[in-house]
């Protein structure tokens, strides 16, 4: 969702500015835009589409050299996704640039006042009442000026804004959507929505809170409140690798993060399983053991892929540990008044940490009282420094904007946070122990599923050309027929719909013609025999079924059209393997149908905005 970035130091900006827009490109992609100064002037470039746009229209213009310098990609909000609202915005005067993450939720009356006072407004977008709050009571100061607008907005921000009256300085702001201060070497500093955009250059970070801003300049920066006070805060030293963030010989960072999935499992797990003991050891829980183990009460939430998660969570800790779990879309949460009694724990999910819903949902929750636990992915991100404890999963920084790496190790780290909390109860050392197997299991049966790849290829290339799939599953697999769906709608564009197998009797079987692929789960576990039943009633209605199977199964080989296997697990990890195939049959299917799999269509990697 939007992001920024900004540089002060001894360097040519430009082209700093337009690899950290590339890095982070996933955030936003309908138009992009940059201000640099020159000679006492601002210069403001900005061009409709993706980053390679913007560098051709700069390559067309020139640029003067500067070293000083915002940017910003943009996923629209307000205002269609043209040159004129692209980012950065101006004031009348043209002094002032600015950048902007976030919705001002009273641009509508703060625009009304300020072009009554006689400012004059070129845009659709909310942002620009930025510009021209500014300019209204820019005297001495811009961080004057800038602390007194703020104080007028309601709504979320994260800004980079410059003045050519003051050059050499960027102020950064944050309320609501991410923002940080990269610290260089050789006196240069960089402001940015998250880390990818300057890891290349820095791993020094001071993430900003809400009511904080930064004063950028060559000779260092300040953190004050919005109140004027200054701030110490800690410097985060993040060691993820550059190559981490690169897409290293794979076409699509969506393939490269399924197929590093072996690998980031182990690293979900790594020096957290108990051999002998059969359960867990979580560092970001040992603080609320007695929480954990004394809640008969907890609720998760979560948006998109991390919301399917979730619900596989639930099955695992209602069947293992014997809690009573309720999943919640965190957007509905943060607006119900839900039940949250003493004792509560509130598990959030959430890839990157800051998605504003599930933000919001941790909170409600824990304005309510409850303990507030984090399950996410990007170390230092808001989701994890305001819950009371959590667990990351470590699965490295995930560019393509289909969920794929995070998913598996959400379900993974659920498993390990199920294993711990069920030994706190009744599960005995022996199911602890199978489990702790099966996990360990889990990386090399994965690299099993990704030999897959070709023939599912090939199985992509029969099916690339349907208008609507089905994907069903029962039990643990309910969530990844959900997911499969939704990969493949996100970045094919085909209509997917993922359901509870049996319910699919209570109205979409009415849907099942031979033109219909039926992605059916039906891994060996529990609820195998109930998910035959359902996939003979597909195919007595003409439905064209590829099913997902352990391996060994034959029953299934003659009754269905295609089958995928996978090797034997638990059935409360089957899951994971499961999805495997279906991440591979959506990344396939889009790639055939000419789809831009790392940057679908209106959607953004991190969903800032409610
Ligand atoms: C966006 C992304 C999804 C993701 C969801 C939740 O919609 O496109 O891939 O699952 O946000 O994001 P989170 O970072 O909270 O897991």
């Amino acid at each position: 969702m939007c992001g920024i970035v900004g540089y002060v130091g001894g360097r040519e900006a430009t082209p700093l500015l337009i690899e950290g827009l590339r890095r982070l490109e996933y955030r936003g992609y309908d138009s992009a835009g940059g201000t640099i100064t020159d000679n006492g002037g601002l210069v403001t470039r900005k061009a409709v589409g993706k980053i390679r746009d913007l560098e051709n229209a700069l390559q067309r213009n020139g640029l003067p050299d500067s070293a000083i310098g915002i940017a910003h990609t943009r996923w629209a909000t307000h205002g269609a996704p043209n040159e004129i609202n692209a980012h950065p915005h101006s004031d009348c005067t043209g002094e002032i640039s600015l950048v902007h993450n976030g919705i001002i939720e009273n641009a509508g009356t703060l625009k009304k006042k300020l072009v009554s006072l006689g400012h004059e407004f070129r845009t659709e977008t909310d942002t620009e009442v930025i510009a021209h709050l500014i300019e209204e009571t820019y005297d001495a100061s811009l961080e004057e000026a800038v602390r007194t607008a703020l104080s007028q907005i309601e709504g979320a921000y994260g800004l980079a804004i410059m003045s050519s009256r003051e050059p050499g300085t960027i102020i950064g702001a944050r309320n609501g959507s991410p923002l940080l201060v990269g610290i260089g070497d050789n006196d240069e500093y960089f402001l940015a929505s998250d880390i990818a955009a300057v890891l290349a250059h820095t791993r020094d970070f001071v993430y900003l809170e809400d009511g904080e801003m930064a004063v950028l300049t060559r000779d260092g920066y300040q953190i004050y409140s919005l109140k004027g006070s200054q701030i110490d805060k800690d410097v985060t030293h993040v060691d993820w690798d550059l190559d981490a963030i690169e897409k290293s010989g794979y076409d699509h960072f969506m393939m490269k993060e399924i197929s590093e999935q072996p690998e980031t499992l182990e690293n979900t797990m790594r020096g957290r399983l108990l051999e002998e003991e059969g359960t867990a050891k979580l560092g970001g829980l040992q603080h609320l053991m007695d929480e954990l183990q004394e809640t008969d009460d907890i609720i998760i939430t979560a948006c998109g892929t991390s919301w399917h998660a979730a619900i596989i969570g639930e099955y695992m800790l209602e069947e293992l540990a014997g809690i009573p779990v309720e999943v919640e879309y965190a957007s509905e949460f943060r607006y119900r008044n839900p039940v949250i009694r003493p004792g509560t724990v509130v598990m959030a999910i959430s890839q990157s940490g800051e998605t504003a819903d599930t933000l919001a949902a941790v909170r409600e929750a824990k304005r309510h009282g409850a303990t507030a636990m984090g399950i996410v992915n990007v170390v230092g991100s808001t989701i994890a420094r305001e819950t009371d404890g959590g667990v990351y999963i470590h699965a490295g920084p995930e560019i393509g904007v289909a969920s794929t790496k995070a998913f598996t190790s959400q379900v993974i780290t659920l498993a390990l946070v199920t294993l711990l909390m069920a030994r706190q109860r009744k599960m005995s050392v022996i199911q602890g122990r199978e489990i702790v197997q099966a996990l360990k299991a889990l990386p090399e049966q994965v690299e099993r599923v990704l030999e897959l790849d070709a023939p599912i290829r090939e199985l992509a290339r029969t099916y690339k050309d349907a208008a609507n799939f089905l994907y069903l599953g029962r039990g643990y697999n309910f969530p990844t027929a959900l997911e499969g769906a939704l990969k493949l709608k996100e970045i094919s564009y085909i209509h997917a719909e993922g359901l509870p197998a049996a319910e699919m009797k209570h109205g979409p079987i009415a849907l099942i013609t031979e033109d219909m692929p039926v992605v059916i789960v039906a891994p060996n576990d529990g609820v195998y025999n109930k998910v035959v039943s359902n996939i003979e009633e597909v195919k007595a209605r003409g439905g064209r079924v590829i099913a997902v199977v352990s391996d060994g199964n034959v029953e299934l080989a003659e009754k269905v059209d295609h089958l995928i296997t996978i090797p034997e697990t638990i059935d409360m990890l089957t899951p994971v393997l499961a999805t495997v195939p279906l991440q591979l049959l959506a990344y396939h299917i889009a790639v055939l149908r000419g789809c831009n799999v790392d940057q679908p269509r209106n959607l953004a990697k991190s969903v800032t905005v409610e």
